[in-house]
């Protein structure tokens, strides 16, 4: 019997996935601007990856795609956009007409909107500190850079990686690497784009990286009590923000991506922000 999908289909690939916001994002997106589709959660297989992809385009029409697979993502894209290509990685992929698939990311262009319209935040002449050298610090070098900051520091665990990533993007502004005990504060905006959070730990960081008042601290993490990196911002006078609202935004750049319409993203995020706070 012939099998027909009546709505466009979407979702979000990971291994694990079962805490995925996406669904829920994407669903919120959908009613606001009355596309018809639907968004599921995809456990895709650590072995083969590429394989449960190629079958979920067979009928799919975008996917995100989280935790491991950014780097597969890339190398199964046909076609890259310059900031995929940049950015090593892979967080939105689009079926195009021609059944190719497109790669593209959308992390750093999330979290700049985040800081910058959410948060109000101007970036242009700011000393700016990027903390870790994964795959999330890379997709948001390019954005940040094109904010034109004064300086970016990436301080990494493992020096040599700060170090490469600095040199991959020193054609693209003032970036340069330097080790936790080296950094000299205080910075006005201090990113942690380590996973240290998700084990309950924190960077080894001094107490004056931070100007009282002045900085503003942001964990690309989030969850319903605030992150151990962003306890300790507080507890030293800085603001703090965690990175639902680039989980948002990024979300935010994907849809119009995949639907050429841009859903309004704040609603979406103050929704979440106040289920999280009631849990
Ligand atoms: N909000 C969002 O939308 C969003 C989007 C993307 C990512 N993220 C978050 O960003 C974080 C990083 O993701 P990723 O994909 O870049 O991960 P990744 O590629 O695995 O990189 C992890 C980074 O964290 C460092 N690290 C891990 N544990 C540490 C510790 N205990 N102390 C100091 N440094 C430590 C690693 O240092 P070494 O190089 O020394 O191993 C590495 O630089 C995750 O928490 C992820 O959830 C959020």
């Amino acid at each position: 019997m012939r099998r027909y999908f009546l709505t466009d289909r979407y979702g979000v690939f990971g291994n694990p996935i079962g805490h995925s916001k996406s669904p829920q994002i994407h669903r919120l997106f959908a009613e606001q601007t009355g596309q018809c589709l639907s968004y599921e959660p995809l456990l895709a297989p650590l072995e083969d990856f590429p394989g449960f992809a190629r079958a979920f385009f067979q009928h799919g029409s975008g996917a995100n795609v989280t935790v491991p697979f950014k780097e597969q993502a890339y190398r199964l894209a046909d076609q890259l956009t310059a900031r995929a290509q940049r950015a090593g990685a892979v967080n939105t992929l689009k079926k195009l007409d021609d059944g190719r698939l497109l790669g593209d990311n959308t992390d750093g262009v999330g979290l700049v909107r985040d800081l910058v319209d959410n948060a109000a935040q101007d970036l242009q002449g700011r000393r700016i500190l990027l903390l870790g050298a994964g795959g999330a610090v890379r997709g948001v070098l390019e954005p940040l850079l094109a904010q034109r900051p004064r300086a970016l520091v990436i301080a990494n665990r493992t020096p040599a990686k700060a170090v490469a990533l600095a040199e991959a993007f020193a054609e693209l502004g003032p970036v340069r690497a330097s080790t936790f005990a080296q950094l000299e504060g205080p910075f006005d905006l201090i990113i942690n784009g380590t996973s240290a959070s998700l084990g309950g730990d924190l960077p080894p960081l001094a107490d004056t990286l931070i100007a009282a008042g002045q900085s503003l601290c942001y964990d690309m993490m989030y969850g319903a009590e605030p992150t151990p990196f962003c306890r300790w911002a507080s507890e030293r006078g800085a603001q703090a923000r965690d990175g639902l609202g680039m989980l948002v935004e990024q979300a935010g750049a994907a849809f119009e991506l995949w639907r050429g319409v841009r859903p309004e993203t704040r609603p979406v995020l103050e929704k979440l922000r106040a289920e999280l706070a009631a849990r």
